[in-house]
């Protein structure tokens, strides 16, 4: 490529022209049939070669290199060579004539295309031949291969910042070692749907390495919640609060609202938790659970106390589910909006909660966590963090309602029954819909067959008598012998 040195159209010798037609044509002719050669020639070596490569081979077969290593590859590049030969004659024509001023823009043209083709031919040739010195090492996947499934296929080269090709890339292991994890390398990955909203993150690895990240969690947690979900990590400094005062000691933290100088307010419509907590702020920048930055009135009584008539209520106490399987209930995961009630409330009866949540309008994640309680910042687009048969309680609140997808729904159940151990519970609390979705939705709980230990449809009295509640405890039961 680098050898073929032809006049740009701007060189000044163009720019006076004398357009010989009959000449002009003559030209086109010619290297119009040129093209049409290297085509052909192109197509025959790919033809030939594609015996070689079945498609399970082209989807990452480690054997691939030794496969193509052991056919008649010898034959693909000696048509290869051929070709590339060809085509230096022809560059070698052209540069005669380059001097001639009377040669037209488009010659120029075919000419760098024909040295573009001819660079990638010799650069296919060349990686053959030192896939051949080195023969042991089968990993090498052929670079006009390469070309080809990188344009469709490697996330790498989807994106144009470094950030994001570094970051996807296979990262080998040092030192040629499986790590802990029996891997030879590290899979870095990132959603599928990251590709589908390539501009929005393309914004997010637009930093400086080593410096402050911008402000901009809004922007990850809007591509987490599209679907762009795990987000690639970044390799600058989060950004911190400006006075980060230390959290409140344990016995008094859990039912006393944060120092607001823990929080970056910048995102949110409240700038304080006062503002959050306050029953008459009209608009807090989130609608469920709006009263539940309110401590003292409103989360102080949630399952330990119950209001008014308990046949019309879809709330449980504590004391009750827990009594189910006295000592049995240790951990669990509370998968709600709010600010860690739940979590705080079991802690008195000494089972350990982490609280799921994303931040919905307002500080939920930092409000949790200087509570004293653990947030999980976790979308409904991830399968759970956790392995099977292990979690002793799933809650659920204010969150699963009439909104979601029947097969969302069951999608997401069948993963918490993955991850609850035989024997553990699951907490429906106030699950509410339409009152015509009810028996479609309980369908999707009946689906589990789990233990009713609880099950109550309550209609739900504030918006029109439209909607019902529906609270269950459920437990999942062993399944021996399959
Ligand atoms: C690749 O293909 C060969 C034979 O076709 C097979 O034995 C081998 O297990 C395959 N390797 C992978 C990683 O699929
Ligand atoms: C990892 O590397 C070792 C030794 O280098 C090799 O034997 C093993 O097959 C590799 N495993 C995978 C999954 O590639
Ligand atoms: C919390 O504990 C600390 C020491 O452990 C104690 O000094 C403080 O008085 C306690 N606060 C309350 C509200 O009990
Ligand atoms: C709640 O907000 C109202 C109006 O914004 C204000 O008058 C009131 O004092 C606030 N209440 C508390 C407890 O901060
Ligand atoms: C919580 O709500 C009660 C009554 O709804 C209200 O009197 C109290 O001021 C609220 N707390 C805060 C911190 O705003
Ligand atoms: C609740 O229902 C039970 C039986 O269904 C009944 O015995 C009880 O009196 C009811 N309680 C109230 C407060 O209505
Ligand atoms: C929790 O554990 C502590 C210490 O082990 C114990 O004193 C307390 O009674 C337990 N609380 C409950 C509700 O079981």
């Amino acid at each position: 490529m680098k050898s073929l040195r032809i006049l740009s159209p701007e060189d000044p010798a163009m720019t006076k022209q004398i357009v010989n037609t009959t000449k002009l044509k003559t030209w086109r002719r010619v290297y119009f049939l040129i093209f049409v050669a290297g085509a052909v020639a192109l197509l025959l070596s790919g033809a030939a070669m594609s015996k070689f490569f079945t498609l399970k081979s082209f989807l990452g077969n480690e054997s691939f290199y030794s496969s193509f290593n052991s056919g008649n590859q010898n034959e693909v590049i000696k048509t290869v060579r051929t070709v590339i030969q060809k085509i230096q004659e022809e560059l070698e024509n052209l540069r005669t004539t380059e001097l001639d001023p009377t040669t037209s823009a488009s010659v120029f043209k075919q000419g760098a295309f024909l040295a573009d083709v001819l660079g990638l031919l010799e650069s296919a040739v060349a990686s053959h031949d030192e896939g051949k010195n080195r023969q042991t090492s089968n990993f090498d996947v052929h670079p006009l291969f390469k070309e080809k499934k990188r344009s469709d296929d490697e996330p790498a080269d989807y994106f144009l910042r470094e950030e994001i090709r570094k970051y996807v890339k296979i990262k080998p292991n040092r030192l040629g070692k499986q790590n802990f994890m029996g891997a030879n390398a590290t899979f870095t990955s990132i959603g599928h749907a990251c590709f589908a909203m390539k501009e929005e993150l393309e914004e997010y690895m637009d930093y400086d390495v080593g410096e402050i990240c911008n402000d901009d969690w809004k922007l990850a947690q809007r591509l987490m919640v599209h679907g762009c979900d795990p987000l690639p990590r970044r390799r600058c400094f989060s950004r911190a609060p400006k006075l980060y005062s230390q959290p409140f000691p344990i016995n008094e933290s859990m039912w006393k609202l944060p120092d607001d100088r823990n929080v970056r307010w910048s995102q949110y419509r409240c700038k304080n938790f006062k503002c959050l907590a306050n029953t008459t702020t009209t608009s807090k920048g989130f609608f469920k659970c709006s009263d539940c930055f309110n401590l003292t009135h409103h989360e102080m009584p949630r399952w330990v106390r119950l209001d008014g008539d308990s046949n019309q209520t879809s709330d449980f106490l504590i004391t009750d589910v827990l009594g189910i399987k006295p000592g049995e209930i240790r951990i669990g995961l509370d998968f709600s909006v709010g600010t860690g009630t739940f979590a705080a409330r079991m802690r008195e009866f000494n089972v350990t909660i982490v609280s799921a949540t994303i931040n919905f309008g307002a500080p939920f994640s930092e409000m949790i966590a200087l509570r004293g309680l653990v947030p999980l910042y976790l979308t409904i687009n991830q399968r759970l963090p956790f392995f099977d048969n292990t979690i002793d309680l799933i809650h659920t609140t204010r969150f699963l309602d009439g909104w979601i997808d029947f097969v969302l729904l069951d999608f997401i159940l069948y993963d918490w029954d993955r991850v609850l151990r035989p024997g553990g519970l699951l907490w429906i609390d106030s699950f509410f819909c339409l009152k015509e979705d009810l028996y479609d939705y309980l369908q999707a709980f009946e689906m589990l067959r789990y233990k009713k230990h609880k099950w109550v449809v309550v209609p739900k009295l504030d918006k029109d008598d439209r909607e019902m509640f529906f609270s269950a405890v459920l437990e999942k039961p062993p399944r021996p012998f399959r």
